[in-house]
């Protein structure tokens, strides 16, 4: 399929807890801040030419806001749900109304931890996941989210 000119608007979203990055469970979920994450999403983006926006939030339904506003804003969406990923129907249901590609991804292998992190909500109305390279995950998961883009 031919690429269109515009660069494209990609929304990444994070979820609840992912705000303190490099300091929370580094064991877990690495030294890497958000800051830094969303610095080096942006500027892959621009290499890919993409316009990369990100949103963080600990709140569920100003992240179900966000996803109703990205039908209308984005070509693209990638989104870490962290502990919603497990719970949230809201956010299940709003991804459910997107006709775009989502990635869903996870700073760890949320299969090999506890039980209750095995069950995503999401995983079924989203595009594909990437769970457990970390940082490094945001990066592959945003060079497939292009390919994916019409
Ligand atoms: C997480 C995994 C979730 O189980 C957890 O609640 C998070 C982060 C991850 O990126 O590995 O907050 O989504």
């Amino acid at each position: 399929m031919e690429k269109s000119n515009a660069a494209p608007n990609v929304l990444v979203i994070h979820g609840p807890n992912l705000n303190m990055l490099g300091q929370r469970e580094p064991e877990i979920y690495g030294h890497q801040s958000l800051e830094k994450i969303n610095a080096r999403l942006t500027a892959q983006g621009a290499k890919l030419q993409l316009r990369v926006e990100t949103f963080q939030s600990n709140h569920e339904g100003e992240i179900v806001e966000q996803i109703q506003q990205a039908a209308v804003k984005y070509a693209g969406l990638l989104i870490n749900p962290a502990a919603y990923t497990h719970t949230s129907i809201a956010i299940r249901d709003a991804l459910a109304l997107l006709d775009m590609p989502v990635i869903e991804i996870h700073l760890s292998n949320i299969y090999k931890r506890e039980p209750f992190r095995h069950k995503s909500l999401i995983c079924d109305v989203v595009t594909a996941q990437v769970s457990g390279f970390g940082a490094w995950g945001y990066t592959l998961a945003l060079e497939g989210l292009e390919k994916l883009l019409p």
